[in-house]
């Protein structure tokens, strides 16, 4: 069943058809920034097939994410999620998304963060706390994206999985391309297939070219193998 059919997904059903989120005073805000339907329907179904104990979110804006994964965790009777984002300037977005996921009657679950992943993380592993996923939807920088798949690899161990949104802008791509040449993970299907859209042709038609897909990618790690580091190259564009 589809995550919008499911009849207890009313908080998400609002988001992502009707495009509305609930600000805690009771007013009606346009959704934005969010994971796209199809890419949120495969985050709430690699959590049930899955079933992690805990999964960290970089990135939670309003929310949509973390309902999908929420939701799931709810349905596998298990689990718990930490979102770590620091709402830089946009006090509104962690009211709202703290709101949405009450809404949803899923705050037993979940724990935002509210600071910067590169903190969170550290943090993390200050604790000696191992997540079995992490879905990086963050700051799309190449510095900010890399650090945090760096830190994230190193809290997830083998068998752990990683997914990344937003894996069409250069920058993730970038990380990818590391983490595929100096880190050892496998692709895993989660059905979404490739797609190349843009709202220009010719952009679509580079993205095609350099094999940029747009909907999200997840990679199980296989080990902790890293290179000596003596021949460690910034992947190119
Ligand atoms: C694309 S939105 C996330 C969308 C969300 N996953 C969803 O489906 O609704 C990016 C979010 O990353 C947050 N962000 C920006 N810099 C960050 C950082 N250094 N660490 C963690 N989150 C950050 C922003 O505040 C914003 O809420």
């Amino acid at each position: 069943m589809s995550i919008l059919e499911m009849p207890d997904n009313t908080v998400l059903r609002e988001a992502l058809v009707d495009g509305t989120v609930t600000h805690p005073d009771g007013h009606k805000l346009k959704v934005v920034a969010n994971v796209n339907p199809n890419c949120c329907s495969a985050l709430h179904d690699i959590v049930r097939d899955r079933k992690p104990q805990l999964v960290v979110e970089i990135g939670m804006a309003y929310g949509v994410s973390t309902l999908a994964i929420l939701s799931a965790l709810e349905a596998n009777g298990q689990g718990r999620l930490i979102s770590i984002d620091p709402y830089i300037g946009w006090p509104t977005g962690r009211l709202v998304a703290l709101n949405q996921v009450e809404r949803a009657g899923l705050s037993e679950r979940h724990e935002h963060w509210h600071e910067c992943s590169y903190l969170g993380l550290a943090r993390l592993m200050e604790k000696s706390l191992l997540a079995d996923f992490v879905y990086i939807d963050g700051n799309h920088n190449f510095d900010y994206a890399f650090t945090d798949f760096f830190l994230s690899d190193k809290l997830i161990a083998p068998g752990g999985l990683i997914g990344f949104n937003d894996v069409g802008w250069r920058s993730v791509f970038r990380v990818i391309r590391f983490l595929q040449k100096y880190r050892r993970y496998r692709e895993i299907d989660v059905g979404l297939g490739k797609s190349y859209r843009s709202r220009n042709a010719l952009f679509a038609l580079i993205r095609r070219i350099e094999g940029r897909s747009s909907d999200d990618r997840y990679f199980e790690k296989i080990d902790n193998w890293e290179p000596d580091g003596s021949c460690l190259q910034i992947p190119g564009p």
